[in-house]
């Protein structure tokens, strides 16, 4: 998977992939990022990036030339690849939209800054706007780093296990379950009994249980279209009257 990051800001990226899964996966050559500074095709004098908006008002407007020639500058090397607007405007990013851009050949992120970039490059260049969640960043750079992310561990051969993915919160449609690794007690607080049983059946209930309890406590609106069986379903009516608190 190849990701170009077209940034103003290239020393912001440093520390995020050099180090854990993503640096190894860069090092395995199963992902490619390069940086690209906006700056480097800001041809004018002061290598300006940025301009007053058009009709007034506060903050500044990414400059249309720069971002052009840098984005036909990448384009040219990786016609295949999408590209994406990071922005608070943009669409919801959720764990069905990371799969898909998965599958991609490669994504070319813009990160956007101040204001916004001027509208002509969305209406050029841009196949998919994304933001990250409902508050605003100061720059699109984080934004860009938890989509390199999380798209990079759906490359095969980045997770160490393959099942790992798979088994996440969210890839089921509901939220992950508690895990426990030793001391079986600590500081009074005990494993539960079933995970040292070694009943594999008992277990896969437990768990199954659990994730439904904190998807019902936490996001409840996932339960609505997780796909769940007449067992979920019993417990869920469960907890909504109140049990299922201890098994
Ligand atoms: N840039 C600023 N805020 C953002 C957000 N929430 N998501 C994506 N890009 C952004």
């Amino acid at each position: 998977m190849k990701f170009d990051l077209v940034t103003l800001f290239p020393g912001m990226f440093s520390g995020p992939f050099s180090e854990s899964i993503i640096k190894k996966a860069v090092e395995k050559g199963l992902v490619d990022i390069a940086l690209h500074n906006i700056r480097d095709f800001a041809f004018d004098k002061h290598r300006v990036t940025d301009d007053y908006p058009y009709g007034g008002g506060a903050g500044m407007v990414m400059k249309v030339e720069p971002l052009t020639a840098c984005l036909e500058s990448v384009k040219a090397a990786r016609p295949l690849s999408k590209v994406v607007l990071t922005t608070p405007g943009g669409r919801p990013l959720s764990q069905s939209l990371v799969t898909e851009l998965a599958l991609e050949d490669g994504l070319i992120i813009i990160c956007g800054r101040y204001e916004g970039v001027d509208e002509r490059v969305r209406e050029i260049f841009v196949d998919m706007e994304i933001s990250i969640g409902d508050f605003v960043l100061t720059g699109g750079e984080p934004a860009a780093v938890v989509l390199v992310d999380a798209v990079s561990r759906h490359i095969p051969g980045v997770l160490g296990s393959c099942e790992s993915a798979l088994d996440d919160s969210f890839c089921n449609g509901l939220l992950e379950y508690p895990q426990y690794t030793r001391p079986p007690e600590f500081r009074g607080l005990a494993v539960p009994s079933v995970l040292l049983s070694g009943n594999h059946l008992e277990i896969k209930r437990w768990r199954r249980r659990e994730s439904l309890r904190r998807t019902f406590l936490v996001r409840p609106e996932l339960l609505d279209t997780a796909d769940l069986t007449e067992e979920d379903k019993q417990f869920i009516r469960t907890l909504r009257n109140g049990g299922g608190i201890q098994d």
